[in-house]
């Protein structure tokens, strides 16, 4: 921790592990897909849902913001849509907030780590007040990481991958936490091509150039930008299907929980 009450009582583990990601890019079926490996190679974790308009998960979940806070009757209650029931229901939960870090500390010994889910509509996790509340209190108490999923197939073309990108840079700057960039889908799509497009920005200026629909300044100067943002994140390979790359994910998780246990 950076301010002198974190380090006295900041333990190694458990790590959260805060898994976001836009819509279609798998984010439920990952989370899926870590809670099962987890099982099966005797990983300690929890499991916390903090999407409380979610119908059905298809994992078990130890902390569940839907024991705590009704979303329809919230939106009821104070006359919401759909967003602002989610919403409010996160800001509920936001302050009760205490009791769960609490809840996670007593448990902290037989934990390595806790897998948490957030809602399917991502900015209303990455750019709300409460969202930043929960981010900041695990942070303040637990080494943190954000998973941010890509749909590895849809960012095949460079326009798609630079703004997808660009939100993970905004999420990057906005938590200050360390971030692994999932690319997930590679059963269907390698994410090589990524790959190389962040390690060399004119490999990425030159497939901008050849997208003729498209030839931009911008896209020419927000490449720069990125490449300093690549520079502070680890990305992986994922199949929430197959489940390819688990080991690897873990492997980042790790890196990233070293990482903050020596910088914040
Ligand atoms: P939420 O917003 O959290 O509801 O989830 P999501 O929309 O981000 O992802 P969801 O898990 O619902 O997956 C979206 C679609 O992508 C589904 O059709 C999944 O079957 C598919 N999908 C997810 N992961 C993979 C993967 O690794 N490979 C392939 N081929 N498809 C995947």
């Amino acid at each position: 921790g950076s301010g002198q009450a974190a380090v006295s009582n900041f333990k190694r583990k458990p790590v959260i592990v805060i898994v976001v990601g836009m819509a279609g890019s798998g984010k439920t079926t990952f989370m899926h897909r870590l809670v099962s490996h987890t099982h099966e190679s005797n990983i300690r974790g929890y499991v916390m849902n903090l999407d409380p308009a979610v119908m059905t998960l298809p994992f078990g979940a130890n902390i569940d913001i839907r024991d705590t806070v009704r979303y329809k009757e919230v939106m009821k209650q104070f006359n919401l849509g759909p967003n602002g029931g989610i919403l409010t229901s996160l800001n509920l939960f936001a302050t009760k907030f205490d009791e769960v870090i609490s809840v996670i500390e007593k448990r902290a010994d037989q934990l390595d780590y806790v897998l948490v889910d957030t809602p399917g509509q991502i900015e209303i996790f990455t750019w709300s007040a409460s969202g930043a509340i929960i981010t900041e209190a695990f942070a303040s108490t637990f080494p943190t990481v954000i998973a941010y999923v890509v749909d590895t197939p849809r960012s095949a073309s460079p326009v798609t991958f630079m703004s997808n990108m660009l939100y993970a840079c905004s999420i990057l700057y906005k938590t200050r936490l360390p971030l692994v960039l999932a690319f997930n889908k590679i059963d269907v799509a390698q994410h090589q091509f990524a790959l190389e497009w962040m390690e060399d920005f004119e490999t990425f200026q030159a497939a901008v150039n050849a997208d003729s629909s498209y030839s931009s300044n911008l896209a020419q100067s927000l490449s720069l930008v990125l490449d300093e943002f690549y520079k502070n994140l680890r990305s992986v390979g994922v199949s929430a299907v197959t489940g390819a790359g688990m080991k690897d994910f873990f492997n980042a998780i790790e890196a990233s929980a070293d990482e903050y246990m020596e910088t914040y």
